[in-house]
């Protein structure tokens, strides 16, 4: 199962799912590519650490959203890698139909709470400013509707009652790390 990953920030996703995938925990997936939409993007320096292609794909002419121009480069630039799965790990830019058409039913997304609840940017901030009694994060599918595709899985993280928003945010990513790689491999048809 051939993946490309899209991130935009230092990728400690896309770093668990790699490592996940050195260890022979991811199933049989293999990721065949890294783009980023931010040139200087900390999930670009993987690339070279793990020997996968790692790309900057210029979005432009948006700066929320991937449409236009940038939409048909970022289209070309997965395609060629000819994916089974293309996983959005922190990939900060809102999808369209076009995108979406060109892999449909082939894209998954994490987003940082325990959607429905918290959907859109800052999950974690929202769940701690909520003074909910537990968040947790989640893996779906993607779809027009923003952060509201099937559910595939999710993980759940409490809040303790000494919990800053960074000590939340520590536990709620280490809860992504295990949770992406896991469901990758299941996708792939492989258990852990
Ligand atoms: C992750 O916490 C992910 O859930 C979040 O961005 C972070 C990326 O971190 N995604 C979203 O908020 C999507 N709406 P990383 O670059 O270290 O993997």
């Amino acid at each position: 199962m051939r993946v490309v990953i899209l991130g935009s920030g230092r990728g400690s996703n896309a770093e668990a799912i790699l490592q996940a995938q050195a260890a022979g925990r991811l199933g049989r997936a293999q990721v065949v590519r890294i783009l980023s939409d931010q040139p200087g993007a900390g999930i670009l320096a993987l690339g070279a650490r793990f020997g996968v292609p790692a790309q900057f794909v210029d979005p432009a002419p948006f700066k929320t959203k991937l449409e236009g121009e940038g939409e048909g480069r970022f289209i070309a630039a997965v395609r060629e890698a000819a994916p089974d799965l293309v996983v959005l790990a922190g990939f900060m830019r809102v999808l369209k139909p076009g995108f979406l058409g060109a892999f449909a039913g082939k894209i998954i997304n994490l987003h940082p709470s325990l959607l429905p609840a918290f959907p859109g940017l800052d999950g974690i901030g929202q769940a701690f400013r909520a003074g909910v009694k537990e968040t947790g994060c989640t893996v779906h599918e993607v779809t027009l509707a923003v952060d509201a595709g099937r559910i595939i899985e999710q993980a759940r993280v409490p809040l303790l009652p000494d919990d800053t928003v960074e000590s939340l945010a520590a536990r709620v990513h280490a809860a992504e790390h295990r949770l992406l790689p896991a469901v990758i491999a299941r996708l792939s048809g492989v258990e852990n």
